[in-house]
């Protein structure tokens, strides 16, 4: 018998399979708790519990860099507290909003963007004037506790009038309908926001960093081995692994996750059931900065 402690459940039924059908299995995203991440949860939860109904209402914004985990956060915090049928029945109660930030941001497509993630079929939207007030209509009707806006730094790409435009209907809905805004980005997130005095000191700052060396990271690539799909432990939190691991990654979350789904597809394809360091050196991973690099001298 194999021993497949070193996995969780699910994982140790996957891997029985044959290695092809493990491949296959490498694209499934499975959520893998961490510090930071359960601190940010928390604070979410404070919020929706605390916040509805405030005079002014505390809000967040959760900054860190491109593919470190910030929208994981949001989905998981959303898929807590799902939209659900009112109790008789008649409509439906949305107690966490999630939209995005548009790219091109205007006030026109942000308040598209909340009628849609509230069902509002398009052509029903009506003018201008009649989408806000439909909207704010809509948010109180399906009972929104708490609004979630990714992308935010989108913001910065429009002209310094637009950006005021938004960041003040920002303020308004937080304000009119008392409910607490949790915005997600890099950090130009934080530097639209910062733009807006007012609304600055309405946001609490919570950062994603990169990954550094350390127990954490120790913590969070144990984690990661309990849903890789191998029948024998790699001790990925083992020092020199670990440091390796996080020099090829560049130290975000995404792209730990995609350099290990990828030296798991090495490893099975020559037959391992464990990834080492001989194995993580010979996968075919392309850090972000090294794909940059690539791409700028295919454009030279
Ligand atoms: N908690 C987690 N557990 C497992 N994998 C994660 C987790 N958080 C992030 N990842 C991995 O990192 C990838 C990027 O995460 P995410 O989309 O949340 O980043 P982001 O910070 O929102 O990036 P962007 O600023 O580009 O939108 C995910 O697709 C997933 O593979
Ligand atoms: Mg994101």
């Amino acid at each position: 018998m194999v021993n497949l402690a070193h996995l969780r459940p699910e994982t140790q039924a996957l891997a029985g399979l044959p290695g092809v059908e493990r491949l296959a299995s490498l694209r499934i995203e499975h959520w893998i708790g961490y510090t930071r991440a359960h601190r940010v949860l928390a604070q979410l939860e404070a919020l929706l519990t605390h916040e509805p109904g405030q005079v002014r209402p505390r809000n967040l914004l959760i900054v860190g860099p491109t593919n470190n985990g910030k929208t994981m956060i949001a989905e998981k915090f959303h898929r807590t507290h799902p939209p659900r049928t009112a109790d008789d029945g008649e409509y439906e109660v949305i107690p966490v909003l999630r939209v995005q930030m548009p790219a091109e941001a205007t006030t026109r497509r942000l308040y598209s963007a909340l009628l849609i993630a509230m069902g509002t079929p398009v052509g029903l939207q009506g003018h201008n004037d009649l989408r806000e007030a439909l909207a704010v209509r809509l948010l109180r009707a399906v009972g929104v506790r708490l609004l979630i806006i990714d992308e935010v730094h989108n913001l910065l790409g429009a002209t310094a009038r637009r950006q005021r435009e938004l960041l003040n209907l920002l303020r308004f809905l937080g304000n009119e309908l008392r409910i607490p805004l949790v915005c997600l980005g890099t950090r130009d997130a934080y530097l639209a926001i910062r733009s807006d005095d007012q609304l600055e000191n309405r946001f609490h700052p919570l950062l994603l960093p990169r990954w550094e060396e350390g127990d954490e990271l120790a913590r969070l690539l144990a984690s990661f081995e309990t849903v890789l799909p191998l029948r024998e432990p790699s001790q990925l939190a083992s020092a020199p692994l670990r440091e390796l691991i996080l020099r090829r990654s560049e130290g975000t979350i995404g792209e730990i996750a995609l350099l290990l789904a990828d030296a798991t597809a090495t490893a099975l394809r020559q037959g391992e059931e464990r990834i080492t360091g001989a194995i993580i050196e010979q996968t075919d991973y392309q850090a972000p900065s090294v794909r940059r690099r690539l791409i700028e001298r295919e454009l030279r």
